[in-house]
């Protein structure tokens, strides 16, 4: 990660120096000194660029003088308008527009401590970079940017409030780190393998292997399976934080099929290299376990992921071929591609019975539908629970990870009606997403429960301000949120 300082507010003599300016605001502290030392270039240049702070808006001036190297004003828009998002995004243009510095001080003396940090937190999400597998990039492709110091009248206490999102950040880049890895290296038994090292952050983690998930009577997950080499994993991380040991956990449940060639059913080439980020809903579970356990939430919290590779082969699962599920429902599997919502069935209804949870929340690139429905600008959200799904929604509002709210009704059931076993595994294309939904709401026994079908924005095709192109770890933060602000003693 972006080395973060926090230093008292003085003016630099040298590096890129960042104003983060509120609209229609007159010069002040280091802005003023900035511009008095450098014989009012700051005023001349803001004027001419018309800049005058609007939300979103940057202006960069070279070379100023006062040993400058650069100047970055960020508009912040009206103070009485900024939210959390609006500094974090300005932090994400601070990391954009100066990666060819090397350090970069951020004059937040107009700022509180903890908005401060959350400009930091900015920063540090757009700096992500996923670069295991380069290994012949040119210096000038590569941001130089090292140390950022946020410069601010309380410097401890911007400083503490950057630790807990500190401890999030963290969680975001395991996950975009694990959702960026190419489907050879990540398969089940790998992501399984980067679950267990979280126990260096406290966390107790079980790893399932086909055997104990045969016993148990995992057929659905299993039946997904059983076409590659690539052994199928269930993992299970445990973070015990609240006050009370017997405190029921707030469970979250994520898809994990590392690759989804669509089995039996296969997919068309076009494009099939983007099922590598298919475990984005895993993902998302792991890196928010360890920012849960990243940041001491008090809470306690349980993550299940069902780890499994959906291939073609001679031993795959075929259509027609029907499954007894964990639940002892039976499954008249009629498309092998429809894979995500047997995997989830077999992990929902272990954790709801092993684990008698507060709720469950589960997230899953489930549907191809959601993305015609919903863009790639809200994840879909299904829930029986009213309470659970506006507390959801608000998190994702606050972070930035926006959900919209999908319906469930009984009447999408005759979609998913066999003619040979309780239910089939597809309900034809209208209502796709919904239907998927209906599904696998049969497998969480009336438990509190909310399905998120993020196959729209697991992976962005460009850059947003706090995100990277790529792997985006969307969930994490919003579920961190949710956590934060309902369930922590
Ligand atoms: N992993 C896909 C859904 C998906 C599609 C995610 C595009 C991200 C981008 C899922 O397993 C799938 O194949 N769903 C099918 C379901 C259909 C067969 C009922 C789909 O959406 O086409
Ligand atoms: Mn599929
Ligand atoms: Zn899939």
């Amino acid at each position: 990660m972006l080395d973060i300082a926090f230093a008292k507010s003085a003016l630099p003599t040298s590096g890129a120096l960042v104003l983060v300016i509120h609209e229609d605001e007159k010069p002040y502290g280091l802005w003023q000194q900035a511009d008095e030392a450098t014989g009012g270039a700051i005023a001349r240049a803001l004027e001419v660029a018309e800049f005058k702070g609007g939300k979103g808006k940057t202006c960069v001036i070279l070379a100023p003088g006062a040993g400058l190297s650069r100047v970055l004003a960020v508009g912040l828009g009206k103070e009485g308008d900024v939210k959390q998002t609006t500094l974090e995004d300005a932090g994400g243009a601070i990391a954009s527009a100066l990666a060819r510095e090397t350090t970069v001080a951020v004059a937040a003396d107009s700022l509180k401590p903890g908005q401060a940090a959350e400009v930091a937190l900015g920063a540090a999400l757009r700096g992500y970079r996923f670069d295991r597998y380069r290994t012949k990039e040119k210096d000038e492709d590569k941001s130089k940017l090292a140390v950022l110091t946020v410069l601010t009248d309380h410097p401890a206490r911007a400083k503490s409030a950057f630790e807990p999102l500190k401890g999030v950040a963290n969680g975001v880049f395991l996950t975009r780190d694990l959702v960026s890895e190419p489907p050879n290296v990540l398969h089940p038994a790998e992501m399984a393998s980067r679950c267990q090292k979280l126990s260096e952050l406290g966390l107790k983690v079980e790893v399932l292997g086909p055997k104990e998930m045969g016993k148990l009577g995992f057929g659905a997950l299993l039946g997904v399976a059983q076409g590659s080499v690539n052994e199928a994993r269930m993992v299970v991380m445990h973070w015990q934080g609240a006050k009370k040991t017997s405190e029921k956990p707030v469970v979250f449940v994520g898809k994990g099929v590392t690759f989804d060639t669509g089995g039996i059913s296969i997919k068309p080439a076009g494009g099939m290299e983007d099922m590598k980020w298919d475990m984005a809903g895993a993902g998302a579970v792991i890196g928010l376990m360890a920012a849960l356990a990243g940041r001491k939430a008090k809470v306690n919290a349980i993550g299940l992921v069902g780890l499994v590779e959906n291939m073609p082969s001679g031993n795959a699962q075929r259509p027609g071929d029907v499954v007894k599920s964990y639940s002892g429902q039976t499954i008249e599997v009629i498309n092998t591609d429809a894979e995500g919502r047997l995997v989830l069935a077999d992990v929902l209804w272990y954790a709801q019975e092993k684990y008698d949870p507060k709720f469950m929340v589960n997230l899953a690139t489930l549907t191809g539908a959601i993305i015609i429905g919903l863009g790639h600008e809200y994840g879909g959200l299904f829930s029986n629970n009213d309470s659970l799904a506006e507390r959801l929604t608000k998190a994702g509002e606050a972070t930035g990870e926006k959900l919209w709210r999908m319906p469930l009704h009984d009447n999408y059931d005759k979609q998913i009606k066999s003619d040979i076993a309780d239910m089939k595994n597809v309900g034809g294309r209208p209502g796709g997403s919904i239907t998927a939904a209906q599904f696998i709401q049969r497998f969480v026994n009336k438990k509190p429960w909310a399905h998120l079908d993020i196959a729209g924005m697991a992976w962005s095709s460009k850059d947003a301000p706090t995100i990277p192109k790529g792997a985006t770890a969307y969930g994490v933060r919003m579920l961190d949120r949710l956590v934060a602000d309902h369930y922590e003693d």
